[in-house]
């Protein structure tokens, strides 16, 4: 079974839009349902829409409050998540890094998540590669940091997402391609390996994001080793989107 996840970002921009966006996505969940689970994390403003208007879709949120404290204006729990019908929530995503999000927050998140038995997408990733692997520290540190206290018995809420900042978004340097993908992949269970053991680390999927399009999605689930995709901006096109969920399927 693949994953694939739809990172809605700051999209779209009315109910409207994204009650047919979410229709269309619902219809290709349906039609992908053999071959994969599919999740759509959607803006805060339109969960509700979302978890009403397209029932049998698995929703998550884009990020969580790190505290449970309500004096936290503008944040919202997971408590709050839960309450609107959402499972999953992405963490730690490069886009709320950057808006200052730390490997500490994004800890303290993904504890407020397992607190009300919702899945945490964690999603980790270097800015860039040097000849030297030192790239490979960032992500023994955000891996290491973001399952410090877990155990064993939650890791079956857990999925990863590998998303190498250089290859994400409309800013993206270049693509990655399915071999970088596999290293990481290999990198990251051996991580979960020495920190668990080796069935545990493997009942953890760990998926790939940053620039999938319907050519290279395949690529990176066969050759890649990755457990499924995480898509952005694709995403948001239904008919693109749809041939993504076709290829990954056809295994
Ligand atoms: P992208 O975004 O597919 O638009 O590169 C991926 C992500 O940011 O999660």
């Amino acid at each position: 079974m693949n994953m694939l996840v739809a990172n809605w970002k700051m999209a779209p921009e009315n109910p409207k839009a994204a009650l047919s966006l979410a229709k269309a996505t619902s219809a290709i969940a349906r039609t992908s349902k053999k071959h994969t689970q599919l999740i759509v994390c959607v803006p805060y403003v339109f969960l509700s829409t979302v978890t009403n208007g397209a029932k049998t879709l698995l929703v998550g949120g884009q990020d969580v409050a790190s505290t449970t404290a309500p004096a936290s204006t503008g944040k919202i729990s997971a408590a709050m998540l839960k309450g609107v019908g959402a499972t999953y929530c992405i963490v730690g995503h490069s886009e709320t890094r950057a808006a200052g999000d730390t490997n500490e927050t994004v800890k303290e998140k993904i504890d407020r998540l397992i607190e009300q038995k919702l899945s945490p997408i964690v999603c980790v990733g270097e800015k860039e590669r040097d000849d030297h692997g030192w790239y490979l520290s960032t992500i023994k540190d955000q891996i290491e940091s973001a399952f410090m206290g877990i155990v064993k018995p939650m890791l079956k809420r857990f999925v990863i997402a590998y998303e190498p900042i250089w290859a994400i978004g409309a800013n993206a340097t270049r693509e990655a391609t399915p071999i970088e993908c596999q290293e990481m992949v290999l990198f990251i269970r051996k991580l979960l390996t020495d920190l668990y053991d080796e069935k545990s680390a493997r009942s953890v999927p760990i998926l790939y994001g940053g620039s999938v399009t319907e050519d290279n999605a395949r690529a990176f689930v066969t050759d890649g080793d990755a457990a499924g995709l995480l898509v952005g901006r694709v995403s948001l096109e239904p008919k693109r989107f749809a041939k993504i969920a076709q290829r990954i399927a056809q295994q």
